[in-house]
């Protein structure tokens, strides 16, 4: 049984279709990631995931059980934490209050073992930890982007959603960013990573689903994707050189 599948996913924000029937499905232990155009349906895919928007058809189902209509604290609190778009932190809080609040779909923790674990979190992301009593909105892209990570890592996800980890931020703090993701799955937890940056992105996971305006064009293991000439010059930037 898959940890996730998508089957048939409709989602509509108003009159708009934004999805038109989409199917995915992901194996516990995998990173699987979803590209496509800026438009494409990426981010619609996790909010419809994580509760925030609900289906106008299809299904999701979380270990064989539809999760369609439970709200996002339910899911949550299913394990599976969403990263979104635009890393959200809270600016008037400081890196470990943001990361620490990842916790709170646990339930009472004491504050001791959330400053623990919030430490364990700069074992993670050792870049962030000077900065852990700075406030949200004093943190570079980067710090902020490693910050959302933590938090939503806080939660204990079975499955953990990412959408554009990437994004604005320079080449160096990228390589950075997609090598915690491949240390996230050493250790198993399930990664769904949304990404523009398809070289990247290919380069972790251990398959891929290209979205074209609501639909799934194509799908496949990585070193497929890349040896298809069309597939690579339609949808994964029309770039020569091999992931990884
Ligand atoms: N809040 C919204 N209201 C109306 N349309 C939206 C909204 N958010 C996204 N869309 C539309 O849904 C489609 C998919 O958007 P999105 O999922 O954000 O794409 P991606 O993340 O792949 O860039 C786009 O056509 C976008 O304009
Ligand atoms: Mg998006």
């Amino acid at each position: 049984m898959p940890l996730l599948s998508l089957e048939g996913l409709v989602v509509r924000y108003g009159e708009i279709e934004a999805l038109h029937g989409v199917s995915i499905s992901i194996e516990a232990g995998e990173v699987v990631t979803l590209l496509g155009a800026n438009g494409a349906g990426k981010s619609t895919t996790l909010r419809a995931i994580s509760g925030l928007l609900k289906p106008a058809g299809g299904d999701i189902q979380f270990e064989g059980k539809s999760i369609a209509a439970l709200a996002p604290e339910a899911i949550v609190k299913l394990g599976i934490a969403h990263v979104p778009e635009g890393r959200r932190l809270f600016p008037g809080l400081t890196a470990r209050e943001n990361i620490m609040l990842g916790a709170s779909n646990r339930g009472r923790v004491a504050k001791a073992q959330l400053v623990r674990e919030s430490d364990e979190m700069f074992d993670l992301f050792p870049d962030i930890r000077p900065f852990a009593d700075t406030l949200g909105w004093m943190l570079s892209g980067g710090q902020q982007q490693m910050v959302a990570v933590a938090r939503g890592l806080m939660a204990k996800p079975r499955l953990l959603l990412l959408d554009e980890p990437s994004l604005g931020l320079a080449p160096v703090i990228v390589q950075k960013v997609f090598s915690i993701i491949a240390e996230i799955r050493r250790r198993g937890t399930t990664v769904l990573l949304v990404e523009q940056n398809a070289r990247m992105a290919l380069s972790v996971a251990d398959r891929g689903y290209v979205l074209e305006t609501g639909r799934l064009a194509v799908s496949g293991k990585p070193a497929e994707l890349w040896s298809n000439d069309e597939v690579r010059a339609a949808y994964l930037g029309g770039r020569i050189e091999k992931a990884g």
